[in-house]
């Protein structure tokens, strides 16, 4: 036993752990007693509101090592020549709730915050290189069709096929989702994207799209249906689990961070969109350039502390990295901060784990939960006569800028000479995967529509997979029509 007593939250040793205090054996229990109040109180206060989206995940810190030299498209200093930094991850699924199963078919967060000496850079990516759709004023619209019915409480495959099948551009994303990498095996055999086209901008002003890929050297393993259905019973932490264990036994999963980069001036000839969400850069065109090496190597102390109140924020560039006419970017540069305010409060950049690693010199202050200060000679006011911090003149045009003019429109993005909503989806199915993938593919989407989906949506469900390749959907229609019998 340890000789600590036990103190309430201001350190005031307390009288029992067990008893509270009634007015005798049988009485009433008394209001004074303030440390039964204290704990029931605090109990009820333990949670955070879970994340609206990617509610359960898991998460480790690390270090990015630079190993290529990409100085001459960006002065970002993460990634010059041998840095090294900080880092932490977040990896999680999206629809589900904080208890529900690791091995759920969904894309994999792959969230990650890198504490460098301009700031703190967070990465807040996917598994996959592309989304379901391309315009922020839809996110609400497609979370809730994957979530639950608000009557029955119940998820609904019918309302999932519904809204993918009446907004086709989510085809390429779906493609991925029912084929291998909508189970990773774990976190640590997946790879991540920044899936978004960010800027990069260099020491001499010059300015580049990028595309970000972290690319596992564990080597891509999925589990079968089968295998996820099975764990989803028995083991439903498999993924949080097996990274924590891994990093126990000091086995440090690694991912080698590359790029795709693209002179400015092609994007507009490119035969995609480059900054359509739906679409990826073909590597023939745009090779991958080595960054450095990512290593996870120390397990959160707390949970809660750490993972649970972690905050992810794409409005998090350093000098040097900026954001692109992509939609959904802008749309949630916006989101994930007000997110945080909600979620764990208007202060939540205080919290250490959210806390940059360099000196802070900004002019907000108070609100609840306060805790870091300016010293009371610093104004509260710029500009100002009395020393107080100025912004940084050299940062003028370096924040990732294009440029944009015209009238305020509501207007799809400008098509390509090779866009098209199934183009690439088509190409993965063909191309990339092989027989036995695509009998996978075939098999997993039969199963999820035998789950519950039914006429219209079920006619669209056929057609939007002819659409992707005619044998895939060929195969799809028979499969279901010979479940449904
Ligand atoms: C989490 C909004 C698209 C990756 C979240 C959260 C919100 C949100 C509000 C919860 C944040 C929190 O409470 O901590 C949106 C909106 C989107 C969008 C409005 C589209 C306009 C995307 C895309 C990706 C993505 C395209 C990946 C490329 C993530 C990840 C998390 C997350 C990884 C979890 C971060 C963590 O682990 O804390 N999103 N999201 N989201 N989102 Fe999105």
């Amino acid at each position: 036993m340890s000789d600590a007593f036990t103190t309430n939250n201001f350190g005031i040793p307390v009288a029992s752990d067990d008893e509270s205090l009634t007015a005798g054996t049988q009485g009433p229990i008394l209001l004074h007693d303030h440390y039964l109040i204290e704990k029931l109180a605090q109990f009820n206060r333990e949670r955070v509101p879970e994340r609206v989206v990617h509610a359960k995940g898991g998460g480790a810190f690390g270090e990015l090592v630079v190993t290529g030299d990409v100085s001459k498209y960006t002065k970002a200093k993460l990634f010059q020549p041998g840095a090294r930094t900080e880092s932490l991850v977040r990896f999680s699924t999206v629809a589900g709730e904080q208890g529900s199963p690791d091995t759920w078919r969904d894309p994999r967060g792959f969230a990650v915050k890198f504490y460098t000496e301009d700031g703190n850079y967070d990465l807040v990516g996917n598994n996959t290189p592309v989304f379901f759709i391309k315009d922020p004023i839809k996110f609400p619209d497609f979370i809730r069709s994957q979530k639950r019915l608000p009557g029955s409480g119940l998820r609904d495959h019918n309302m999932q096929w519904d809204f993918w099948t009446l907004r086709p551009e989510s085809a390429h994303q779906v493609t991925w989702l029912m084929g291998d990498r909508g189970l990773p095996k774990t976190w640590r055999h997946m790879d991540g994207f920044g899936s978004h086209t960010y800027q990069w901008v260099n020491e001499a002003g010059e300015r580049f799209w990028v595309k970000y890929h972290f690319k596992t050297n564990q080597g891509i393993e999925f589990l079968t249906q089968d295998e996820a259905d099975s764990l989803a019973g028995s083991d439903p932490d498999y993924h949080r689990a097996d990274l924590y264990d891994a990093i126990e036994r000091g086995e440090h999963p690694t991912w080698t961070l590359k790029v795709q980069v693209m002179p400015l001036d092609e994007a507009e000839g490119y035969r995609f969109n480059p900054f359509d969400l739906t679409k990826v850069w073909s590597q023939q065109d745009y090779p991958l350039i080595e960054v450095g090496t990512w290593t996870l190597n120390r397990n959160p102390e707390n949970f809660f502390a750490q993972i649970e109140q972690a905050s992810f924020e794409p409005s998090n560039v350093v000098p040097g990295i900026g954001f692109s006419p992509d939609k959904m970017l802008l749309g949630r540069v916006f989101s994930y901060a007000d997110a945080h305010r909600y979620r764990i409060g208007p202060n939540y950049a205080d919290l250490p784990v959210n806390a940059p690693k360099n000196q802070v010199n900004s002019y907000s202050k108070e609100g609840p939960m306060r805790y870091s200060y300016n010293s009371p000679d610093t104004p509260v006011y710029a500009p100002n006569s009395f020393g107080g911090p100025h912004a940084d003149p050299n940062r003028a045009g370096d924040e990732g800028l294009w440029n944009f003019d015209g009238e305020a429109v509501r207007a799809g993005y400008i098509e390509h000479a090779e866009d098209g909503d199934f183009t690439q989806a088509g190409t993965l199915v063909r191309e990339v995967l092989d027989d036995a993938a695509r009998e996978r593919l075939v098999g997993n989407i039969v199963g999820h529509v035998l789950g519950g989906v039914s006429e219209p949506v079920l006619s669209r469900v056929f057609e939007y997979w002819k659409n992707v390749d005619a044998d895939l959907g060929k195969r799809v229609e028979e499969g279901v029509r010979a479940g449904l019998g």
